[in-house]
């Protein structure tokens, strides 16, 4: 099949990509990185650990896994000019906008353009981008509190140090619960890839102009922010707040969204390709009723999406258009159980899905594809007679 479709000289100009990385099932509901289920790898693995299978193709053993977490700590440092350019932004500036600035603005600390055809100059690469994305996209908080910007901690593990270049102030220690670092690393892991969604295409489209990989993560970043894509957990949380604050009457959104003369669409609910179930809400669900019982969290917005869900699953419109919650719908609630701040959410969902760009931008490299060039249905005028303005 694979030598078919690469035959096929229309293949190169159809858009669509051969890949190895993630399979999914959008009938059947069934997500696969690198061939192993994501059910599989949201309880037993890692984030970090299934950030290598990504990327590199094959489950990391226990020396690889030690070597690459100690291999991304020579990187966490970020040049302290990048404290100017971050000081040029308002406070109130969306973090997703600062975060692609900042990622593109790293290219001019590492200029030095990645060649995918050597492979320890690409591991550097992809331990730089794994070491600062981190901390560039926590700064993009610490930035809008006004609080001094955090240093990764090389004596803490990747998603214990999230939590620390986002939560720890001068004023005092700061350990967080490990249920939270629990909850947030499974959470990073449902977001890890997606075939070819919006932002990864993005990611693949830029690179395959031969732009860096910086330059094309910044670019899968704005992507991610729109609110049909990435930006729906915070668009989630901000629709549940709306109708908490509007007496919780969830019956009167989901009229809403299905009165055809107003566009308004209920967040969260959805996908381009799960037409059942998407996989991963089901696992980051019962995450939320964990996390929240654990943590004694009662939130209110928690049973309004309780109650738009148990709406839909059995509203006409809804299952005849195959409408089901999405990865979305729970994730911003689990977020901010851990008291991340709402703006924040779609930076979580970058984090998450940074393996998933990078590991799609070297594939893309590596099997040298040719320069995206999406061909198009014309459907304008035919040859017009130039007219002059004197006389229009
Ligand atoms: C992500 O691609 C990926 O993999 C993305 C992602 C990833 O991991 O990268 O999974 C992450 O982006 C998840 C999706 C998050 N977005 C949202 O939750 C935003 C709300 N959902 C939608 O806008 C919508 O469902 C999409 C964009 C997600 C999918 O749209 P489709 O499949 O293109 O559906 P459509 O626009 O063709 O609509 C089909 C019908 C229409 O009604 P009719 O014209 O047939 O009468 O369904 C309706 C739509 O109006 N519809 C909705 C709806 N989504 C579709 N009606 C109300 N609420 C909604 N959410």
């Amino acid at each position: 099949l694979t030598g078919a479709i690469t035959m096929d000289p229309g293949y190169k100009n159809s858009g669509s990509c051969l890949s190895k990385i993630t399979f999914l099932d959008g009938e059947e509901g069934i997500l696969r990185y690198r061939g192993y289920s994501i059910e599989d790898l949201a309880e037993k693995a890692h984030f970090l650990e299934v950030s290598y299978l990504l990327i590199f193709g094959e489950l990391p053993t226990a020396e690889q896994l030690q070597q690459y977490e100690t291999d991304i700590r020579k990187y966490t440092l970020v040049n302290e000019e990048m404290k100017s350019i971050i000081d040029g932004f308002p406070k109130t500036a969306h973090p997703m906008g600062v975060l692609s600035a900042l990622t593109s603005a790293l290219t001019a600390f590492n200029p030095k353009a990645v060649n995918p055809d050597h492979p320890k100059e690409l591991y550097e690469s992809v331990c730089k981008i794994m070491g600062k994305f981190l901390v560039i996209a926590t700064w993009t908080y610490r930035k809008s509190m006004g609080y001094p910007l955090n240093y990764y901690d090389n004596t803490k593990g990747y998603v214990e140090n999230f939590m620390h270049l986002m939560f720890q102030l001068p004023t005092g220690p700061y350990t967080p619960d490990p249920i939270v670092i629990n909850a947030l690393d499974k959470l990073f892991i449902l977001h890890a890839d997606h075939e070819q969604n919006c932002s990864t295409s993005t990611v693949r489209m830029v690179g395959s102009s031969h732009a860096g990989l910086f330059a094309s993560i910044s670019a899968g970043v704005s992507a991610l922010w729109g609110p049909l894509h990435g930006g729906a957990n915070q668009a989630v949380l901000e629709m549940l707040e709306e109708i908490h604050q509007n007496g919780g009457d969830a019956d009167k959104y989901m009229a809403k969204a299905k009165d055809k003369e107003d566009p308004f669409r209920l967040m969260g609910f959805g996908h381009r390709v799960y037409k059942n179930f998407d996989p991963r809400a089901k696992i980051i669900k019962k995450a939320a009723d964990e996390v929240l019982s654990t943590l004694g969290v009662d939130d209110p917005i928690l049973a309004i999406a309780k109650k738009l869900e148990d709406a839909a699953l059995v509203d006409e419109y809804f299952i005849s258009r195959k409408l089901y919650p999405n990865v979305d719908f729970y994730s911003g609630i689990i977020y901010r159980a851990l008291g991340i701040p709402t703006d924040m959410f779609t930076v979580m969902f970058a984090i998450g899905r940074l393996p998933g760009w990078i590991a799609q931008w070297k594939e893309m490299r590596i099997n040298k594809e040719p320069i995206g060039r999406p061909r198009q249905i014309y459907t304008g005028y035919p040859l017009r007679d130039f007219i002059p303005v004197d006389k229009r």
